[in-house]
Formats: C-alpha cells, sequence, structure tokens
C-alpha cells in the first residue's frame, strides 16, 4: 500500500533565524508566513524491510531526514519505510524546499501508519526536522510562536488572497545552509537586538494580518527580511545569499511600491526574491521582474492551502 501527501512551501514576512539553546530546534524567533500554491513536495510512502529515501528520483543518504524518522519512532510505531518525495521545483535553493519536505513527509507517516496525530502534532514533528517545515502543515497566513512552538494559523487564504511573484536568478544550491548558517550567527554582535526586535515585529504583523494592512505589513515585512540580511552579513565568516540580480529585483519593487504599487520584497538563505502583492498588481510586477537581465525564470503564485493527504 502506498500513501501520498503533499505539502507546498511557505515565505516567511517576519523572518526566523537562529535557534533557542533548549533541544529540539526550537526557533530563537517567532515567524510569520504565507503557504503557497503551484510549488509542491509529493511525498510517496510504503513499508519496506529497510528505511531508502529517493529525492527527485535519486537515492540520498540525508542526515535530518535520518533524524526526522527516529524522532518519530521515539514516540511511535513506524515500521521501515521507503519513502520517494519530488518537488516541482529547485531543492535547496531558497524556495523552501526543506518546508514541504518535512510537512509532507510527517503527513505522509502519519497518514501511513495511523498515527492519529492533529494538526498542532505534525507541525511539532517538522519543525524539530526544519523550522519552517511547522508552517507547511497549515494554508494561508500561518504564525509560528512560543511557548509550544506548533505553528497556527491566522488567516485563510481566501479572506486576504494576496499574490507572490517569484524571480529566480540561480538554480544553484545555496552555499551555507540556513542551520549551519545560523548557528554562526548566533555569535553576531548584531544577534541579541535581531532576536529582541523579532519579538515586537511579530506582535504587530500579526495584527497587520487580521486588519489586512497591506502598507503597514509590507513596510514591516521588507525590515524583517533586510534585518535578518543585516544579520547574515554582520556573521563571521559574512553569509552573501544575495548575487547582483538579487540586488536589482530588489531596488525595482522597492521602486514600484515608491510609485504607488501595492508591493514589498522579501528574500529568503539564497539568492530568489518574492514580490508579494495585492492581486491587481501582480501582471505588473511579474512583467518588471521579467524584464530585468538575469532573471531566469518567473513564477506567479497564489496562497495555497496546509498539507494533506491524497484520497486513497
Ligand atoms: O527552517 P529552515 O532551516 O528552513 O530555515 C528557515 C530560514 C528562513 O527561510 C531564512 C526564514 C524563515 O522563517 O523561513
Amino acid at each position: 500500500m502506498t500513501t501520498i501527501a503533499y505539502a507546498h512551501p511557505n515565505i516567511a514576512l517576519i523572518k526566523y533565524w537562529g535557534k533557542a539553546p533548549d533541544q529540539g530546534n526550537v526557533p530563537a524567533t517567532p515567524s510569520l508566513s504565507v503557504t503557497l500554491d503551484t510549488l509542491v513536495t509529493r511525498t510517496a510512502i510504503e513499508t519496506a524491510d529497510a528505511d531508502r529515501f529517493e529525492l527527485d528520483g535519486r537515492p540520498v543518504e540525508d542526515k535530518k531526514l535520518a533524524a526526522c524518522l527516529a524522532d518519530l519512532r521515539a514516540h511511535y510505531d513506524v515500521p521501515p519505510l521507503v519513502i520517494r518525495s519530488r518537488n516541482n521545483f529547485p531543492t535547496a535553493a531558497g524556495l523552501a524546499s526543506s518546508a514541504s519536505g518535512f510537512a509532507a513527509l510527517v503527513t505522509a507517516i502519519d497518514g501511513h501508519c495511523r498515527l492519529g496525530m492533529d494538526a498542532a502534532t505534525r507541525s511539532t514533528f517538522a519543525r524539530r526536522a526544519s523550522g519552517s517545515a511547522a508552517r507547511s502543515i497549515f494554508g494561508g497566513f500561518v504564525a509560528l510562536d512560543g511557548p509550544d512552538w506548533a505553528a497556527r494559523p491566522l488567516l485563510e487564504r481566501a479572506d486576504w488572497p494576496l499574490r507572490v511573484v517569484v524571480a529566480v536568478t540561480s538554480a544553484a544550491p545555496k552555499a551555507v545552509a540556513s542551520s549551519a548558517g545560523m548557528r554562526l550567527s548566533m555569535a553576531s554582535p548584531f544577534y541579541p537586538a535581531w532576536v529582541t526586535s523579532t519579538h515586537e515585529d511579530f506582535r504587530l504583523a500579526v495584527d497587520h494580518v487580521r486588519n489586512r494592512d497591506f502598507d503597514a505589513l509590507a513596510e514591516l515585512a521588507e525590515h524583517s527580511c533586510l534585518k535578518m540580511h543585516g544579520l547574515m552579513l554582520a556573521t563571521r565568516p559574512g553569509l552573501v545569499y544575495w548575487n547582483p540580480v538579487t540586488l536589482e529585483c530588489l531596488h525595482r519593487i522597492r521602486a514600484l511600491r515608491a510609485a504607488g504599487l501595492p508591493v514589498f520584497c522579501t528574500i529568503d538563505a539564497g539568492p530568489q526574491v518574492k514580490a508579494i502583492c495585492l492581486p491587481e498588481a501582480a501582471g505588473r510586477v511579474a512583467a518588471e521582474l521579467r524584464a530585468i537581465p538575469g532573471v531566469i525564470e518567473i513564477l506567479e503564485i497564489g496562497l495555497g492551502s496546509g498539507a494533506s493527504l491524497e484520497a486513497p
């Protein structure tokens, strides 16, 4: 019997970067995200004689995946599994493939082994593998904060159908994985200020989302992104995830907003640029970014649903 689960990546508007000193991959900062549609991880699971993992058709050894299985087995009866996972977008290039990957994995195992987890429990197991994965369990606007560090839905996608225009500027895997980068950043002199101020950013952003206040969210989300990249730059060795095209896209998006278009920019631990906008601005934003030399591809995406099982 094969069990199939799907999950979408999510994009943080208030970023998480850094871990709490406790065990269990607890983020140092709360975060707020939107789950995307169109981009998807599909994970198929079968019971087997020994664990085997294939990503995009190739056998791989993955320490985080092994740790996630061990974590589940410490709490539940989970037999050896063959896990086949596919992304319809580049893996490990700043498009949050680990978020959709672990959300789909935990959802598939829960369904396959009939573990009976609720969504908060799936979110907690996904978070212990990859912090951002906790948020991909839910659709629409999602918050991840303490004290329990399971994500929770804030607003349904239909209640504020923002669009996300992704400018892909490189298909290469990122140079420094986010967990390793976070560990380095925690020694930066900027780190304490980042953690303290992000708690306040998060509280305000939750209100802006609930009020559907685009302008206030735009200003705050762009600030959170640039503040995180400021911390990354002030890490030793400096973490520079951008390329020249990334910067060109950032300038273009800010110029469009200055000219009155409802759009703002966010960038994660990779060179891709995500322009978040009201639906009426998406066509113009996509055209402007497509015209920038070096932009490889433009994806125009809506907000998506949470992780789910394929109906048998
Ligand atoms: O949880 P990870 O390892 O995928 O790290 C996520 C880090 C950022 O994408 C840069 C920010 C975030 O909150 O998603």
